[in-house]
């Protein structure tokens, strides 16, 4: 599969259309960007680890009959996809507190929920990706309001079967974002990547952070955290 036109190019990936007009292809950039883009990086190896890692994850949703945009993998770097209608809407799946919701309610950092907190944020760089609710999806008309408790559904679903991967792995899955989109056959799925840019991974052992925060919070080694996440996903899946 060839690519054709540039459709859009975002902070870690691009993406092209192809010979085909449904299926596209998401190329994974060497760039680490956090704090809505303000702090950047290019980062080499970064791209091809997180094609790898979120391939082997998307080929776990499948496999449980989880409906994702993914295809295949073309090369070290790009994934042939679904073209998919998406919703500017993410819906964030938290275990263990951490991140923004440490911020906004004063959780302790490692504290660990009752049950798992879903939450919704709009996507958008300029607003720095707000919590919203239901209400706002439906008066912004961001996404099909009925399609929002399917998407928390689901995001519950590729929650309790991640957090079991990465336990065999040695790893608690703190938090995640999914983004969701209706494929050309209507159906909705799980579109854009999952990996440690989405994703806070901690070291069950250790407490050792294997995700982004490395290069949010200048913690280390990013590749480094990202290479055990990929190896031990690898040795465990
Ligand atoms: P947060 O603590 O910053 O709200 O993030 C929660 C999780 O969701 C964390 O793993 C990072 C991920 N996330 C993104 O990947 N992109 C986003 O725009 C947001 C808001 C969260
Ligand atoms: N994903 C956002 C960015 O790249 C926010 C973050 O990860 O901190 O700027």
């Amino acid at each position: 599969m060839k690519k054709a036109n540039k459709l859009y190019e975002g902070k870690a990936k691009v993406i092209y259309e192809t010979e085909d007009k449904d299926k596209l292809i998401m190329f994974f950039k060497d760039s680490a960007t956090a704090f809505d883009g303000v702090k950047k990086a290019q980062i080499e190896g970064k791209g091809s680890l997180n094609a790898k890692i979120t391939s082997i994850i998307f080929k776990l949703l499948e496999d449980k009959g989880i409906k994702t945009h993914f295809i295949g993998v073309l090369s070290e770097r790009e994934l042939l996809v679904w073209r998919a209608e998406r919703f500017p809407v993410e819906v964030v799946v938290r275990n263990v507190a951490a991140g923004s919701v440490c911020k906004r309610l004063g959780f302790k950092e490692g504290f660990t929920f009752k049950k798992p907190l879903t939450e919704l944020f709009y996507k958008s760089d300029e607003l720095h990706d707000p919590l919203i609710c239901i209400e706002h999806v439906e008066a912004m008309e961001l996404a099909p309001v009925e399609l929002i408790p399917r998407m928390k559904e689901i995001a519950l679903e590729v929650n309790s079967l991640l957090s079991k991967v990465f336990d065999r792995a040695g790893i608690i899955l703190v938090d995640f974002k999914l983004e969701f989109g209706k494929l050309p056959d209507g159906s909705l799925a799980v579109v854009d990547e999952i990996t440690p840019d989405s994703m806070r991974l901690w070291d069950r052992k250790s407490g050792e952070k294997l995700d982004k925060d490395r290069f949010r919070f200048d913690l280390g080694d990013l590749l480094e955290g990202y290479k055990k996440v990929f190896e031990r996903l690898e040795g465990n899946t």
